[in-house]
């Protein structure tokens, strides 16, 4: 029995977690070299929670610089079975706007260059997971009883595009997702979601919708600072539905 009831994995904006109390840090050496920061252990709604923030607590690591590899395996470590991805988005669809949160359902990768899988180390075994639905059903849907529990309306479903940032994205590769059949557009999604489907461990996705993606709203150009209004505004709901699903 896991003695880590919930981890979750803070995006852009969140970089501690309201609420978490009687915290312990623990810094885990991986394999894989060092995770985002320490991960933080605590009492939150009656429940154990593991905290790390995915950018570090200062956001010093930009998206492609994540070690992905070793922030999972540190959760693993510390006993983490169930774990919510926090990741600021942009919006492609129509009503997935600032501020809209979204439980996706699908993903296309876009990214290049991320260590994106525990199998590429000398001697490693070769292990080829089922990505068919790259997030556990189970886990989404406790995240949207939660969400629907707490009174925040959230989107079910949705395909997220990964892309490779820092850099937010020009027009027309925007359109060539939209194409591609992506409803938001995101730079931190993957490998995060299939390198915990490597470690075995439940993982479902919480996207915070901070802007429209680039051409899909009426502004010419994305402000950053709105960005980080929008994502502050999103990112005040997440205890709330997290305190749902672990009082449930
Ligand atoms: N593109 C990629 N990632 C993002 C965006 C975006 O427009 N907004 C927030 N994260």
């Amino acid at each position: 029995m896991s003695s880590i009831d919930l981890a979750v994995i803070g995006g852009s904006g969140l970089y501690k977690f309201p609420g978490l109390e009687n915290t312990a840090r623990h810094a885990v050496d991986t394999p894989y070299g060092s995770a985002s920061g320490d991960v933080v252990i605590g009492d939150f709604a009656g429940k154990r929670v593991a905290f790390l923030a995915r950018h570090g607590e200062s956001h010093s690591l930009p998206p492609h610089r994540v070690n992905y590899r070793a922030n999972l395996w540190a959760l693993h470590s510390l006993g983490a079975r169930k774990v919510i991805g926090v990741n600021a988005v942009g919006g492609i669809r129509a009503d997935m706007g600032p501020r809209v949160i979204v439980v996706p359902d699908q993903v296309i990768d876009y990214t290049h260059g991320r260590y994106s899988s525990f199998c590429d180390v000398d001697g490693a075994e070769v292990k080829h997971i089922d990505f068919s639905e790259p997030y556990t059903e189970s886990l989404r849907q406790i995240l949207l009883t939660a969400a629907a529990k707490a009174g925040i309306a959230v989107i079910a479903g949705g395909c997220y595009g990964a892309t490779q940032g820092p850099r937010l994205e020009t027009r027309a590769e925007i359109a060539r997702m939209k194409r591609d059949g992506c409803d938001l557009v995101g730079m931190t999604g993957m490998p995060e979601a299939s390198l915990a489907r490597e470690l075995e461990l439940q993982y479902a996705c919480l996207a915070l919708v901070a802007n429209f993606a680039a051409g899909c709203g009426d502004e010419a150009e994305i402000s950053i600072d709105e960005i980080f209004a929008h994502l502050a505004a999103a990112t005040a709901e997440v205890p709330r539905i997290l305190a749902a699903l672990l009082e449930s």
